[in-house]
């Protein structure tokens, strides 16, 4: 059996070319994300390599590997937050709607409307929390000044908070319980009308309360949104996720259906990973 080591310093690991990782096409029309052959390079550094795969729309995939393999460098690769890194390069394409993120014609700010982002620390704009949902609709011009506030309330109950927040709107986002400040974010994101929420370890920061919550919620958004999460926690991708994408040493190992990727791993890393020997 392949003998997984420790990290060594470089960062790709070697090709992986003869394994099957066929892009799983649900029977949902097309993939919302269609991933060609991406590479991507902190100056000198490949971080990401050979990276394809299909992401399917309406369903919730989930993105597992140890720390450093590539996780975070994907996602902010989706929206083109990786660009705001200096001396940063990428090859290979990803398809938004069949549409290139890269291409010149895309605009960055619209593509960070459709393709919303929560992360770990739950971040909120120090404001109120009618304004943070605000943010975005009045920012990009989504909706007339006075449907604003229906607008906020109907981003707020897809995010399972209105009825904790109706009476407090103009009190200020931090004054939320951790929990509660994910959901505002999550609540910030669905208010642009997404079509893609990317979370990146969304429950690492929450309780085992929280996160429930968070879980229970992102399985109802399924129904209107793709999701992709990186979450380290296995039962948490086993319990929520359709799909899951096993990522080491910047290479995409393993992409399957979750119950297949977890009771029938193809790959022999992916199997010491979901079994604990490493990462
Ligand atoms: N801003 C950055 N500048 C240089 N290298 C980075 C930067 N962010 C991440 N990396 C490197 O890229 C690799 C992948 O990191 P990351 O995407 O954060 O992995 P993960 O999310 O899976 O833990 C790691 O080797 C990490 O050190
Ligand atoms: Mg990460």
């Amino acid at each position: 059996m392949t003998v997984v080591g420790p990290m060594d310093r470089r960062t790709v690991g070697p090709s992986d070319r003869g394994i099957s990782s066929a892009p799983v096409r649900p029977s949902g029309g097309p993939p919302v994300l269609d991933v060609r052959d991406y590479n991507f390079w902190y100056g000198p550094s490949q971080a990401l390599a050979d990276i394809t795969f299909a992401i399917p729309r309406r369903a919730i995939t989930a993105l597992i590997g140890p720390s450093g393999c590539g996780k975070s460098t994907f996602l902010r690769s989706i929206n083109r937050l990786n660009e705001l890194i200096p001396r940063t390069r990428h090859t290979g394409d990803i398809l938004l709607e069949g549409v290139s993120v890269f291409s010149r014609g895309t605009d960055v700010v619209a593509l960070r409307r459709q393709v919303g982002m929560v992360f770990q620390q739950p971040n909120p704009f120090p404001k109120s929390i009618f304004d943070n949902v605000a943010y975005g609709p009045r920012l990009n011009g989504l909706c007339r000044s006075r449907d604003i506030p229906e607008r906020v309330e109907q981003a707020l109950r897809r995010a399972a908070l209105w009825d904790e927040v109706r009476d407090r709107l103009a009190s200020p986002a931090t004054s939320l319980s951790g929990g509660q400040q994910q959901r505002l974010c999550i609540a910030r994101a669905l208010a642009n009308e997404p079509e893609v929420l990317l979370m990146d370890e969304p429950c690492s920061a929450l309780d085992p309360g929280a996160t429930q919550h968070i879980e229970e919620l992102m399985v109802e958004l399924k129904q209107n949104y793709s999701i992709v999460i990186v979450t380290h926690n296995m039962q948490q991708a086993s319990r929520v996720s359709d799909y899951t994408g096993f990522f080491y040493l910047g290479r995409l190992i393993e992409f399957e259906a979750t119950k297949q990727l977890f009771t029938r791993p193809r790959d022999e890393r992916t199997e010491a990973y979901i079994t604990g020997r490493f990462g």
